[in-house]
């Protein structure tokens, strides 16, 4: 099968082109998927260049020789029959595992769901890694209809959907953007109430839009805790989801800050917690994919990318920051019937 495999770690993922290698074959316990669509993201190219926690040479994770990739969608060539009949061959799923950017992947039970039948594949692909969003906006920043709430990031793939969760449900919405052409693009594509763009006077610009009250909420996936502290209503709930634009250096934040606001800051990782309480995982999913099920939420794609040959030009788009929303590569071509 046509692969994207790392011989050895790449500084420039965006040269990473397919190379041929064994179709894998499944273990007992494991289910053999052909991927019809993958969707690289920012891990990936850290993944590539050996600078993920996840590049562990003691557990054999992201560790040369490797095939790259993580989120995909497919469909289900052979499940082992301790799979009790839950899946079976020609189902389509959607998950996560290291080794996406492939023709092919074996992976347990545990990292794959079936895509609702409302969805195509590509779909399924491009919101597998979101969940996150959902269930940030909705469990941890309880986000309630009539509140304003700003995102930083708010054109990547966890920010995105942080805007149309928290639009779902009745709020106010603030994006922060990068620069001036990003935010044109997201004004025209995005369903929110402002977007501003991260220069000069842009935390009056937040306090003027909330009359001088600042915002209930900030879903936080850069690394903005003191920014989103001076944007903050009295009582207001910061989420820390990620540093997309710390580089590796942590925010110092002056405690008297939060005391001054009554300020709540509170870190929420996903995996872990699913892996903790899976009962309340299966909750979040539930509610997400209703809301996507439904229409409430819908994938921003952005580009067009076919076939692995693209990856690499896939990788250097998310570097350059060229992105809003969620890339998709097509790796097979099926026919697509879904609705949504
Ligand atoms: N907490 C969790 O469980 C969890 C789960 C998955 C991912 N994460 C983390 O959440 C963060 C967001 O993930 P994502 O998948 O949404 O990433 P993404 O799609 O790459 O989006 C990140 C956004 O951050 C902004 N940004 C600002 N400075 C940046 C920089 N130097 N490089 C790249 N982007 C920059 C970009 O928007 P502008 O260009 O407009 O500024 C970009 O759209 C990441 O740090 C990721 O590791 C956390």
């Amino acid at each position: 099968m046509k692969a994207i495999l790392i011989p050895e770690f790449q500084s420039d993922p965006s040269t990473l082109r397919p190379s041929v290698v064994p179709t894998p074959t499944p273990q007992p316990d494991e289910i053999l998927v052909r991927i019809t669509h993958c969707s690289p993201q920012h891990a990936d190219i850290l993944h590539a260049q050996g600078k993920h926690q996840n590049n562990n040479a003691k557990r054999g994770w992201c560790f040369p020789p490797f095939v790259l990739g993580y989120d995909f969608a497919g469909d289900v060539q052979s499940a082992p029959t301790s799979s009790k009949g839950r899946l079976k061959k020609g189902d389509r799923v959607f998950g996560a595992a290291i080794g996406a950017f492939a023709e092919y992947i074996c992976v347990k039970e545990s990292a794959i769901r079936r895509v609702p039948n409302e969805l195509s594949n590509e779909t399924a692909c491009a919101m597998s890694g979101q969940a996150v969003s959902y269930a940030a906006v909705v469990n941890i920043a309880k986000v309630k209809s009539g509140e304003t709430v700003m995102v930083s990031g708010a054109s990547g793939g966890l920010g995105s959907v942080c805007c149309m969760v928290a639009k779902a449900l009745g709020a106010r919405v603030i994006a922060l953007a990068g620069d001036a052409a990003k935010a044109e693009s997201m004004r025209r594509n995005m369903d929110v109430d402002l977007v501003v763009v991260m220069e000069g006077d842009w935390i009056k610009q937040v306090m003027d839009f909330t009359n001088g009250q600042g915002v209930d909420a900030v879903l936080d996936n850069t690394g903005l805790v003191n920014g989103a502290l001076r944007c903050l209503a009295y009582f207001g709930r910061i989420v820390v989801l990620g540093f997309a634009a710390r580089k590796g250096v942590m925010e110092e934040v002056k405690m008297n800050k939060l005391l001054l606001k009554s300020a709540t800051v509170v870190g929420y990782r996903f995996g872990e917690s699913g892996r903790r309480y899976s009962g309340e995982l299966e909750r979040i999913w539930d509610g997400y994919l209703g809301m996507l099920k439904t229409g409430q939420l819908k994938p921003m794609l952005y580009g067009k990318y076919d076939g692995l040959e693209d990856v690499g030009r896939a990788l250097k788009d998310l570097a350059d920051r060229k992105v809003y929303g969620k890339l998709v590569v097509t790796v097979a071509d099926i026919q697509e019937t879904a609705r949504l």
